[in-house]
């Protein structure tokens, strides 16, 4: 019996995805932040804030995908990243926001609501806006050192592809969702 040929699969996640000037800001809070927690350096170009982890696709769960993000009626806002922080559960240290912007609260609820619209199954986690900078790391409970922080306006946001080249993971972005200006 013939079977249909298997359907690629694709791993994949929401995010927003910075311009080189944030990127470039940010890998620049690694070194420090390794000189004091070891561990591993995120590459600067992978640097990014997950907003819905979803797994693997198939190729038509990728339209949906797409669909879905594009009824996502979103506004641009700035995301101050002025906190480097660590999680021992499972020794990232990361960058976030004092505050999360209601733009940015507002974005993931409305991206979750499409997704679940469509029926969309994904890891529905409590959503904390991190951008990982250093994996294997470890550090105790105490503050880590202030760093410079980095004002990012936030425009878009992406569908974004998870590739291991080389043992590594890398990430192709594969569509960008414009949001609308401020009151527009
Ligand atoms: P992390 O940086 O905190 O590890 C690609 O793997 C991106 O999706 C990473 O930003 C990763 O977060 C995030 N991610 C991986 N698995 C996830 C999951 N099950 N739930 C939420 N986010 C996840």
């Amino acid at each position: 019996m013939n079977h249909p040929p298997a359907q690629p699969n694709a791993r994949v996640f929401f995010a927003l995805w910075p311009q080189a000037a944030e990127r470039a800001q940010l890998a620049a809070w690694q070194a420090p932040l390794k000189r004091l927690c070891g561990g591993r350096a995120m590459r600067g170009e992978t640097l990014h804030n997950t907003l819905a982890f979803i797994g693997d696709v198939e190729l038509y769960g990728l339209e949906v995908l797409q669909r879905a993000a594009q009824e996502v009626a979103g506004e641009r806002f700035e995301l101050c990243l002025d906190a480097a922080r660590y999680w021992g559960h499972n020794h990232i240290v990361y960058a976030a926001p004092h505050q999360t912007p209601p733009q940015l609260a507002s974005l993931v609820d409305a991206l979750e609501q499409r997704l679940d619209a469509h029926r969309f199954r994904f890891d529905r986690r409590a959503y904390q806006p991190h951008v990982t900078l250093l994996r294997d790391a470890h550090w105790s409970d105490a503050p880590l050192p202030a760093l410079p922080p980095v004002c990012w306006q936030v425009a878009d946001f992406a569908l974004v592809q998870s590739v291991r080249r080389d043992g590594l993971a890398d990430y192709r972005v594969l569509a960008r969702f414009p949001l609308r200006a401020a009151g527009g």
